[in-house]
């Protein structure tokens, strides 16, 4: 997994390729709306003025102006408001179809070992809160530059004094945000990464309410949850205040400027060079150039959370791709299957497969028997390319599957996983998974193969009925079955059956056996299974030892051997 090189909100500008017309309205309407709340406030100052010099012929006009620019700054704000968050929603769309972009690129292993909870929070939690950063940030950023500049030049008109006097006060109240950056960088990242875990914990905590109920350890597990949410409300105190001595800081400042320009005015005013009509407008533009940048600074203080925001939005949309999916060779028409010298590990070190070689012929079918933890799960997982191998190579009928499209392989496999997961639909939604456009006559045919036609058609709502969350209405075996008949009904050339049909009662195991051996010669199958009973049927067995196939024939001749697979079998048996 590549590091992440840039800053999160480098990241947030480059989703905005594309969008750069809104993104300039939005600008736009925003520096104009706030320029039109200074107008409208010098203006009501003008008119104070000109009533204390008691110049009564210029009011109506002086009313009329304010009359129109009052209009004017709220269609601004109404603009404003509605081409920013047009913007912002279009943006985070954009940032969350990145998002799961990312996490089904390096599907299917866990994304870089993160977890789900956490991984769920930064699709969604995380990407909302960069609606403030599209909608609000860069346009007050504008904004608290253009206003303050052009109260600057008015200023200077009077009295370059006026001018010279503000200045210092607004460059320091734009780096108060500066001063506590790094500790704001920091909180932010904590806070974020707590949400985070707490978000983790609280999914894996309602994902194992069995299990835990089952130990009596929902208790302890609760107290911890507690633990974690009161060490985040500290971290969120500490955010907090330091935002606070931003917020105090910002405005002592603040009250710092008005003061200076009173003063300055004054001695103006001493001097006879600057009229009373005049010192209403000048105090309201003081204050005017600086309530812009107090609104960025108040962005600027949520802008730690941001940016450790954006940084673990950044992390998943930057995400390599597991497997490089670039091959476009033709499907082979034959199906045969042969692995040759296949090195594997998912960690350094630690290899899982050794060389391991083995060829299926088409219509073949083959059982791969072994221990637990042997690695025949990881030869599913490397012919299905979750995980590329290391060295040696995988062919299907002659071609290598790296030159094949992933689309294309999977066309030509279809695979019962050891740990059948079924999504919270109706069953015939489930099985249709593997056939997108199946009849209902079609989703039967494959599920009387499977065994699962009989119990599925007593469910009160029958092939509708819903599966429950990881299809938890359901027993192991129901779901076993079920996953057989999506395997069933993509028709794929080659199948694989991990531990299919472990969780089978006997008659139900006999008949799926029946079905599965009627498919012999149309299908080549790989089935990984434990019980004599499966491993008998097939026309090979592989046994799968130390990262290589060890032993390699009928289960009649390797019993007869009275080798390691014989050894393995008795053991079973004795069980
Ligand atoms: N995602 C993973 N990350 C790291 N190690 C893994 C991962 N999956 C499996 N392993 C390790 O690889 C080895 C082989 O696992 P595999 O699941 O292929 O075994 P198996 O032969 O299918 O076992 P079983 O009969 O229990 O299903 C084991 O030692 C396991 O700990
Ligand atoms: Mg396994």
């Amino acid at each position: 997994m590549k590091p992440h090189t840039h800053g999160g909100l480098a990241g947030l500008l480059r989703m905005m390729r594309g969008r750069y017309r809104l993104l300039a309205m939005a600008v736009f309407s925003g520096v104009l709306a706030q320029s039109g709340t200074l107008a409208c406030m010098a203006i009501g100052a003008w008119i104070v003025g000109i009533a204390l010099a008691g110049e009564a012929a210029l009011l109506p006009v002086a009313c009329g102006w304010l009359a129109l620019l009052v209009l004017l700054t709220a269609a601004a704000r109404w603009w404003q408001a509605w081409v920013s968050h047009d913007l912002a929603f279009a943006l985070i769309e954009k940032l969350q179809m990145a998002i799961f972009d990312g996490l089904e690129r390096s599907a299917p292993g866990t994304a870089d070992g993160q977890r789900l909870g956490d991984l769920a929070s930064v699709a969604t939690a995380d990407a909302e809160l960069m609606e403030r950063f599209y909608a609000h940030t860069l346009a007050d950023y504008t904004g608290a530059i253009v206003v303050p500049l052009a109260v600057l030049i008015a200023l200077w008109q009077f009295d370059p004094l006026l001018a010279g006097v503000l200045l210092p006060f607004l460059l320091l109240v734009a780096t108060v945000p500066v001063w506590l950056a790094r500790r704001a960088a920091l909180q932010g990242q904590q806070v974020k990464t707590e949400q985070g875990q707490l978000n983790a914990d609280t999914v894996e905590f309602i994902h194992g309410q069995r299990e835990l109920a089952a130990f009596g350890q929902a208790r302890g597990y609760v107290q911890r949850l507690i633990q974690r949410t009161q060490s985040l409300g500290r971290m969120q105190q500490r955010y907090g205040s330091r935002s606070g001595l931003e917020f105090a800081a910002v405005d002592a400042l603040s009250a710092g400027a008005v003061l200076a320009l009173i003063a300055a005015t004054s001695t103006l005013l001493h001097a006879g060079s600057l009229s009373p009509l005049w010192l209403p407008l000048v105090l309201v533009l003081g204050v005017g150039a600086l309530l812009p940048i107090v609104d960025v600074t108040q962005t600027a203080s949520q802008l730690g959370e941001l940016r450790a925001g954006a940084a673990r939005i950044m992390r998943i949309i930057d995400y390599s791709a597991r497997v490089n999916d670039s091959g476009h060779a033709a499907l082979p028409d034959r199906h045969n299957l042969a692995f040759s010298a296949v090195r594997f590990g998912y960690a350094a070190q630690r290899p899982v497969l050794r060389g391991l070689s083995a060829t299926i012929g088409p219509g073949e079918i083959v059982a791969l028997a072994g221990r637990s933890g042997a690695g025949k799960s990881t030869l599913t997982h490397l012919l299905l390319r979750f995980y590329e191998v290391e060295s040696g190579a995988i062919t299907v009928g002659g071609v290598d599957i790296r030159s094949l499209p992933l689309a294309a392989l999977h066309q030509l496999i279809s695979w019962v996983p050891q740990e059948v997961y079924l999504f919270n639909g109706s069953v015939a939604d489930n099985i249709r998974l593997g056939g997108p456009d199946a009849s209902p006559q079609q989703i039967e045919e494959v599920a009387k193969m499977a065994q699962a036609h009989d119990f599925i058609s007593a469910l009160p709502d029958g092939y509708h009925s819903a599966c429950g969350e990881n299809g938890n209405r359901f027993s192991g075996g129901q779901r076993q079955r079920i996953a057989i008949a999506r395997a069933l009904l993509t028709g794929a050339p080659v199948l694989i059956l991990d531990e299919a049909s472990a969780s089978l009662d006997n008659e139900n195991e006999r008949a799926f056996h029946q079905a599965l051996f009627s498919l012999r010669h149309k299908r080549t199958i790989l089935l990984i299974a434990h019980r004599p009973a499966t491993l008998r049927h097939a026309d090979r067995i592989l046994l799968l030892e130390n990262g290589e196939i060890a032993e390699s024939g009928s289960h009649d001749a390797l019993m007869a051997t009275g080798g390691k697979y014989a050894a393995l079998i008795k053991k079973v048996a004795a069980d």
